[in-house]
């Protein structure tokens, strides 16, 4: 199956929630860092004084692209390239990035990608602009590599003995869709709530798509190119990816004293305005319509000074970084 992306069947998630946060800003460029199906991109568009810049990974949007290329013509750029690569952007009057993590339902619903437990054949993953597959990773990876990725990106209990069967079973097949799920149900016989093969099917299209640097070049990018006043807003769906955005927002936003016996010594600066310390989730009634915004948790903060160097930032997830910097042949 191909990806023809409906626009029917698609919800963007938290749409008025961004909305309400974005629209004090209109009157300038928004950069749309996911732009899927075109869901906030058509929203910005809809007031006639923003202009959009939209980014993505995925080739499969062009279809969408090419619409609004021909009713927004001067007011709606994209391009088809990483977020992480956000810096490569002329534009010197940002007034907001937005990133809307993860798949789209088109992909995951695009079975020749194999994105989805519940796809057949061969186990590819790739969003776009990737260097390798997970047909790669599963072939050839050592057990004790695969055994990290499900350990530290799918917080997999049974990481061990799936890798270890992984790697005896591909010495006499190939291993495809299918027959991951099998092997991971043969190790995970008790039924839980959510799919056996859900945590195992995510390590991996984190690793093959090297979500964790993009996450955080990405937003270390963001913040680069915005001007002070600007706004960084995200959207994500896993705890990892909230984990990180969490931290981002907050180291950077609070002033910390070195010690509470010398309370006037402030050791680091403020560069975030954080507005509100917890995310803003979707309301019952977003997902009853639509059941998988039910994970998806927004942060959002206002940029205020320059010079921010994140070392202390990258330094607490290298060993995410580190993962996906697994090579093939160790
Ligand atoms: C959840 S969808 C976004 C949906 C969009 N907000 C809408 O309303 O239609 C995520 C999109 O981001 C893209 N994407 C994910 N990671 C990316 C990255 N690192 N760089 C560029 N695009 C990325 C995916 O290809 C996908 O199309």
């Amino acid at each position: 199956m191909n990806a023809t992306i409906n626009l029917e069947k698609h919800f963007p998630v938290l749409l008025n929630e961004l909305v309400s946060i974005i629209s004090p800003l209109y009157g300038g460029t928004f950069i749309d860092c996911t732009f899927g199906a075109g869901g906030y991109t058509k929203k910005i568009l809809e007031d006639s004084s923003n202009n959009v810049i939209a980014l993505d990974r995925d080739k499969s949007v062009n279809p969408i692209v090419a619409k609004l290329n021909k009713t927004h013509k001067k007011k709606f750029k994209f391009l088809n390239i990483k977020f992480s690569e956000i810096n490569k952007i002329e534009s010197d009057s940002v007034k907001a990035v937005i990133f809307d993590l993860g798949y789209s339902l088109n992909q995951i619903l695009d079975f020749n990608r194999g994105l989805s437990f519940k796809s057949k054949g061969k186990l590819d993953m790739r969003m776009g602009l990737n260097n390798f597959t997970c047909d790669d990773v599963i072939s050839k990876m050592s057990q004790q590599n695969l055994f990290k990725i499900f350990k530290f990106f799918g917080d997999e209990k049974y990481a061990k003995p799936i890798s270890k069967k992984i790697v005896e079973v591909r010495q006499n097949k190939k291993i495809k869709t299918e027959n991951l799920v099998e092997i991971i149900e043969g190790i995970k016989t008790k039924k839980s709530k959510r799919n056996n093969s859900t945590k195992i099917f995510q390590s991996l299209r984190m690793f093959v798509n090297q979500e964790i640097s993009e996450l955080i070049n990405g937003l270390i990018n963001a913040y680069n190119i915005l001007p002070v006043g600007g706004l960084i807003v995200v959207v994500t769906f896993h705890s990892i990816e909230d984990k990180i955005v969490k931290y981002f927002f907050k180291e950077y936003s609070e002033i910390k004293n070195s010690s509470r016996y010398l309370p006037n010594k402030i050791t680091n600066t403020k560069y975030f305005n954080l507005i509100e310390k917890k995310p803003i989730i979707p309301s019952s009634e977003e997902i009853k319509i639509n059941p998988p915004s039910r994970s998806a948790k927004l942060r959002y903060a206002f940029k205020i000074d320059n010079g921010c160097d994140f070392k202390k930032f990258k330094s607490k997830f290298s060993y995410l970084m580190e993962i996906e910097n697994l090579a093939f042949n160790d």
